[in-house]
């Protein structure tokens, strides 16, 4: 596994798999990583294989451009040398590994601005997030020079914002979905479960129970109104909970839905336990 510490070695690797022959697929990371960021190592293997081969670069970047004022970048989980064995188990023929003196450059003075996308749900809580990552995916897309880039459905807004963005900007990489990887019990996978008080943590699947509600009550035909109060019966069976948001919207571009549904739609969910937000997400189709 070859490791790239600046953006001038990322480059010149992937000019040469190119050279050889070989697309180049990205799986963009903050680190931390467990099952479900080596599950988009897995899909980026796949697709490199169907595609007429291929390699996987994997990058791991906290990104400083994406996290508020009250949120803690300090204490955000670094895990280099586990991140990078799991890497290595996994098969990911290189890792990035940028400075943030490689990613933002002094003087930079350009961004990208999603501009409908990053300001409808999580973007109206943490106002500038989406700028963010919009603008550090878009650097990364160029410094790996990626065809294609694997998304977890689990951050539902950014896979939709960055597929917008790709189609915006004429950029020729192609997104990969990859389905939310589930613990046994249903939870979503994410670094924010190591935070989970015990207590939390066997509350919090109720995030899953309320969307299998969802789902099941789209398929009958329920309107938004009924599948809201469905979620929202479901989750306040766990008063550890603290219901942050429940968001139905087209499954498609987010926007806003309301009576009954003749399109797919996604149940957002974010619920606080502790001093850790959970999100979780389902795409609901109805019965035509
Ligand atoms: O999903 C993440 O981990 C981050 O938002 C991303 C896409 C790596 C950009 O920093």
């Amino acid at each position: 596994m070859e490791i790239c510490r600046d953006t001038a070695s990322m480059m010149a690797l992937s000019d040469r798999w190119h050279a050889e022959g070989q697309r180049v697929v990205l799986v963009a990371t903050m680190g931390a990583l467990h099952e479900g960021h080596l599950t988009l190592v897995s899909h980026a293997q796949d697709w490199a294989q169907r595609n007429g081969g291929g390699r996987v670069v994997t990058s791991i970047f906290v990104n400083p451009t994406q996290f508020g004022e009250a949120e803690d970048l300090a204490k955000y989980p670094r895990t280099e040398e586990a991140d990078l064995a799991l890497l290595g188990q996994a098969g990911a023929d290189a890792v990035f590994l940028p400075g943030v003196q490689d990613i933002y450059l002094p003087g930079a003075q350009t961004v990208v601005d999603v501009s409908r996308l990053s300001m409808v749900l999580m973007g109206k809580l943490r106002p500038g997030h989406f700028r963010g990552v919009a603008t550090v995916v878009t650097k990364l897309f160029n410094i790996t020079d990626c065809d294609a880039a694997t998304f977890g459905e689990k951050d539902y807004q950014q896979l939709t914002l960055i597929r917008q963005m790709v189609r915006d900007l004429n950029a020729r990489v192609q997104i990969i979905p990859v389905p939310t990887v589930r613990e046994a019990d249903g939870l979503a996978m994410s670094s924010r479960n190591q935070r989970l008080a015990p207590e939390d943590r066997a509350a919090a699947p109720v995030l899953n129970r309320a969307l299998d509600r969802a789902e099941a009550l789209a398929a009958e035909g329920a309107t938004i109104a009924a599948i809201r109060r469905g979620v929202a019966e479901i989750l306040a069976t766990e008063p550890r909970g603290v219901v942050q948001s429940i968001d139905i919207r087209n499954a498609a571009d987010l926007s806003a839905v309301a009576g009954k549904p003749d399109q797919p739609v996604v149940v957002l969910l974010a619920v606080r336990f502790g001093g850790v937000l959970l999100i979780d997400q389902r795409v609901a189709s109805p019965s035509i």
